[in-house]
């Protein structure tokens, strides 16, 4: 498995930052060719090639715009692997007190911009390729004033079981992350009652990424890389 990714073109869009400029780097140290896809991703690009450590790709679009995505993706072109780490703004608040307009703004960019960039994505990905999506473990722990990530979390991994269905022989997985640095000294205190006694760390979660990538018979599965915090 350690030859796998050698030369693979792996898109990571929403590459730009934390966990998935974590996957950029680690995919780089794999030998892949690596494409950094986001919002302002052309503008840094030079930093974020000095951060990866090698030659990369960058390419700007909003995978909310039907448009943007399609145009970019065919300056992409052929990719081998498909990695989506977006993540939407959103400030956790009780269910009651949760604004729609916030709530739907939410599944507009990370259910729904998940599904139209992996729709949008067809021709381009390899069939010996793959797809990760990411989720986190709020769709599968409860914790009071998450409910809007609760659902869009827990429906993108009953999405993922269907693509991995309807997609093969691409393979399509999720990545659910915990609690990742950085977080405030809250949080960190919190962190230290979980079994892996601390946050994880954005290359420990990016670790998940390069195996489901890089393993050919792993499919429709959601990896949680959690340390263990949803068991508390
Ligand atoms: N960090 C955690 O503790 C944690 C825990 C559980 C789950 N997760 C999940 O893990 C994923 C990554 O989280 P993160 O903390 O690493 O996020 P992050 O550092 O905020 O990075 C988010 C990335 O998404 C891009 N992006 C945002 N909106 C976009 C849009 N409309 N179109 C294209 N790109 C867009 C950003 O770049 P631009 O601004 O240039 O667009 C950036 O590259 C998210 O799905 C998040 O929900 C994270």
């Amino acid at each position: 498995m350690s030859n796998s990714l050698q030369e693979k073109r792996i898109l990571i869009v929403g590459g730009s930052s934390g966990i998935g400029l974590a996957v950029a780097k680690q995919a780089c140290k794999a030998g892949g060719k690596v494409i950094i896809a986001s919002r302002n991703a052309v503008k840094k690009h030079n930093n974020l090639a000095a951060i990866v450590g090698c030659e990369i790709e960058t390419y700007s679009f909003d995978v909310t715009s039907e448009i943007e995505t399609e145009t970019e993706l065919r300056k992409i072109g052929a990719i081998d692997h498909l990695v989506i780490t977006t993540r939407p703004e959103i400030t956790p608040a009780p269910f009651v007190k949760t604004s729609l307009e916030q709530a739907k703004m939410a599944f507009e960019l990370k259910f729904w911009g998940q599904y139209q960039l992996i729709q949008k994505a067809q021709g381009h990905i390899s069939q010996d390729g793959s797809i990760a999506m990411t989720t986190g473990i709020a769709g599968e722990k409860i914790f009071k004033n998450f409910s809007t990530m609760t659902i869009i979390n827990s429906s993108t991994e009953a999405f993922c079981r269907s693509l991995a269905v309807e997609l093969a022989p691409i393979r399509v997985n999720v990545v659910s992350p915990g609690f990742v640095a950085p977080k405030s000294p809250e949080i960190e205190k919190y962190s230290q009652q979980f079994p892996a006694g601390k946050i994880a760390s954005p290359k420990e979660v990016a670790e998940a990424y390069i195996y489901l990538m890089g393993s050919p018979y792993t499919t429709g599965i959601s990896v949680v890389i959690d340390g263990g915090a949803r068991l508390i």
